[in-house]
Formats: structure tokens, C-alpha cells, sequence
């Protein structure tokens, strides 16, 4: 289970004019979904664990709008990415759109469907980590206080829960993966 973060792929953000900020928040999203994918005890590919979250959000380096996602997408294939890996900076806006909702939100109506456990924990973790490093809960410098009250802060801050459809689809990885952390 152990996966090193790659300086040649953090070198490929920092080419692509991601900033530094959003490089570190990169970073320690993969470092929390290796940490997490650890945790489940369940057989994971790491390897793309440690991608999908050090890319994610590649397309940073164009735009913060919601669109990122799909810049990025457009980015990675330029640069090569895999297929899996350009998917999940696509797929990553909100947790994985439905379509009525990616219609709403003028971006491609298509299946965003995360379907891998992988890919899951990416974006359980993103969540996490925003939670623990943007400072608007008060988590009382335990990392593990994000997910033991995981649902009380996405319901309380809209922030992070955004809707009724995004919450309720954060709140099933979160069962799922915790789930699985105890089992
Ligand atoms: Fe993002």
C-alpha cells in the first residue's frame, strides 16, 4: 500500500502554471485519500488514488470557475494524462453531477457518475482536507474531528454541502468509506 507522490507529476502542475497554493492543496489531498484508502483495508489501486487527487484539479491553472473541471480535462489530454486521470478532473466538480444538475450549471450534460472506490475516496478526501485546511469549522487541530462530523458541517455550511442533491451525495461516500473503515 505504499504510493509515493511523484515531484516529476507536482513538476507537470507547476509547468501547466497551477499556483502554489493550489499545488499544496493538490498534495495534501492526495496524502489524505492515500491516508484513507489505508484505512479502508480494502485491495485499491494507489497509484491512481495518488493521481486522480494530485490532478484534479489541473485545470486550476486556467480558471477557479466551475469550468476548471472540464479545462482541466482538456489540459491533461494535451498533456498526455491518461484517459481515467483527465475523467476524474472532469467529474470532480461537486462530487459527481447528475445531469439535471451539470444542466443547470451550464457544463456538459453527461454521465459524471464516480464509479470506482478510487475515485470515491478522491473526492471524500477533497472535502475533507478543504474542511481541515480552509478554516471556517473549527476542528480543533484534529484532522479526524472533519469526519466525525462530516454531516453536521455539510449540512451547517452550505460551503460544503452546497444543495440537498450535492449533501446527499457527499454524505454516501462518506457512509460508504467510513463503512468500510470499520468493517
Ligand atoms: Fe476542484
Amino acid at each position: 500500500m505504499n504510493y509515493r507522490i511523484k515531484d516529476s507529476d507536482i513538476e507537470m502542475l507547476r509547468k501547466a502554471g497551477v499556483s502554489e497554493d493550489d499545488i499544496k492543496h493538490c498534495v495534501r489531498v492526495a496524502e489524505k485519500a492515500l491516508e484513507i484508502a489505508q484505512r479502508t483495508g480494502a485491495k485499491l489501486n494507489v497509484e491512481l488514488i495518488g493521481r486522480y487527487a494530485l490532478f484534479h484539479d489541473l485545470g486550476k491553472a486556467k480558471t477557479h470557475a466551475i469550468e476548471h473541471g472540464r479545462i482541466g480535462a482538456e489540459l491533461g489530454s494535451q498533456l498526455g494524462l491518461p484517459k481515467e486521470i483527465t475523467d476524474i478532473m472532469e467529474k470532480h466538480i461537486r462530487g459527481g453531477l447528475t445531469e439535471d444538475e451539470a444542466r443547470e450549471l451550464g457544463l456538459p450534460v453527461k454521465d459524471y457518475t464516480l464509479k470506482t472506490l478510487e475515485e470515491r475516496i478522491v473526492i471524500y478526501a477533497d472535502r475533507l482536507v478543504d474542511i481541515i485546511t480552509e478554516g471556517i469549522v473549527d476542528i480543533k487541530g484534529d484532522e479526524l474531528e472533519a469526519e466525525r462530523r462530516f454531516k453536521e458541517i455539510l449540512r451547517e455550511y452550505p460551503k460544503y454541502g452546497k444543495n440537498e442533491i450535492t449533501l446527499n451525495r457527499y454524505l454516501g461516500y462518506h457512509r460508504e468509506i467510513q463503512g468500510m473503515m470499520k468493517g
